[in-house]
């Protein structure tokens, strides 16, 4: 219990650094939501005063099985639970999506055929209107569409573009707005750094800002590589968004250390990374050897660097970023360790703060003057 205790009981935290600038935010899974996890829950209240679902609040989770019935509401009312009780500011994460939404979802009630517009639309609307209505007034930013672009910036051909049409979009932020009113609507997606898609999202923001649709914010997903995006591709990506007077949130920050996926631009795991605009420099030119199950001293001071600059590029835009959520709390966590173990994040196995803890809070220091 005393590494533990250890672990986040750092001076100053995460969220007192940055009190002046924006939330600092954590995607929980569910051993942390049902506070099994004792490692993980201690860094969570100290450090951070916010959370993201990492999947209690997909479609999967939460809406299993058709109509009213079919929820299960467990694990997102205890998520929300274990937030308020800890004060912390909720994200509901995510409402349409084209992974992990059940089959049934797209089929006719008989089963087997495609279910028509109409009705796709109907079960887009009670889902909404029932899952971010019962946490009305408690989840503050909804993720209402996510990654609803492929990498070159035209729509993603999801089932949700086939079926409904273009407008899917604008009719989930209308149905999620008159369902909560007061609940700050966010566009999330992966890779905007990239200008392709970034320019995709301004037009698509432009043309729903046109039609009147309730959209405040984007989400910025930000899985980053060790030299990707740089700090100024960051900077000009959230100033492309503020400039049309979006708030902007970093959604799922982590930064990739696997050398077999540094060319990979896509958070989606069902891809291969499509886009290759940002050449990448390979791992050796880096001078690293990034094929090891733990972490080397040189690859930890290049994973505090980048999280230094993005860091840096966040506070330089701090008017317009409301909140930078780290997906996942330790190493161990990540969804990144698929196959080789990743370390992407600023908390280790063991609960231990890296190297790139004490940059991001000396990124908040220096910002600051204070030291
Ligand atoms: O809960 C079930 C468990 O009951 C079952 O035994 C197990 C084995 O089948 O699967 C478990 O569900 C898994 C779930 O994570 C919880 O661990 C799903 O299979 C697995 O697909 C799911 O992966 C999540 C992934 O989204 C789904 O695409 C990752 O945890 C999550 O980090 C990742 O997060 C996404 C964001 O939502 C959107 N942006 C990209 C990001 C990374 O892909």
């Amino acid at each position: 219990m005393a590494a533990v205790f250890a672990a986040c009981a750092t001076e100053p935290t995460l969220k007192e650094a940055y009190k002046n600038n924006f939330l600092i935010g954590v995607a929980v899974n569910t051993n942390q939501i049902f506070e099994h996890d004792q490692r993980g829950v201690p860094i969570i209240k100290s450090q951070f005063n916010s959370l993201s679902p990492e999947n209690v609040l997909k479609w999967g989770p939460i809406h299993p099985h058709p109509g009213p019935d079919g929820y299960n509401f467990g694990p997102a009312d205890r998520y929300v639970e274990f937030g308020e009780s800890n004060h912390m500011t909720l994200v509901g994460h995510t409402l349409v999506w084209h992974s992990q939404t059940p089959q049934w979802v797209f089929l006719a009630d008989d089963g087997t055929n495609t279910v028509d517009r109409d009705t796709l639309l109907q079960r887009m609307h009670d889902h909404i209107q029932t899952v971010v209505g019962r946490y009305r007034g408690r989840i503050k930013y909804w993720d209402v569409v996510n990654e609803a672009l492929a990498e070159d910036g035209t729509l993603r051909k999801s089932r949700w573009l086939k079926i409904i049409g273009e407008d899917y979009i604008a009719k989930a932020f209308e149905y999620a707005h008159e369902a909560d009113p007061n609940a700050v609507l966010r566009y999330n997606d992966f890779s905007l750094e990239n200008p392709l898609k970034r320019n995709g999202a301004v037009e698509l923001v432009k043309k729903l800002q046109a039609q009147g649709v309730p959209i405040h914010a984007v989400g910025l997903q930000c899985h980053a590589k060790l030299d990707w995006p740089t700090a100024e591709q960051e900077s000009d990506t959230i100033d492309a968004f503020a400039k049309l007077g979006l708030k902007v949130a970093i959604t799922e920050l982590d930064i990739d250390t696997s050398a077999s996926s540094q060319q990979n631009r896509s958070a989606d795991i069902s891809l291969n990374g499509q886009d290759q605009t940002n050449a990448v420099k390979p791992a050796a030119q880096l001078g690293i050897n990034l094929n090891t199950n733990r972490l080397p001293d040189s690859v930890q001071q290049v994973l505090a660097q980048r999280y230094a600059e993005l860091f840096g590029a966040f506070l330089k835009h701090r008017d317009a970023v409301t909140l930078v959520t780290f997906w996942g709390v330790t190493d161990g966590d990540s969804w990144l360790n698929r196959g080789r173990r990743n370390h992407p994040l600023l908390f280790d196995r063991n609960g231990q703060p890296k190297p790139a803890f004490d940059a991001v809070i000396k990124a908040a220091e220096e910002f600051h003057g204070s030291k």
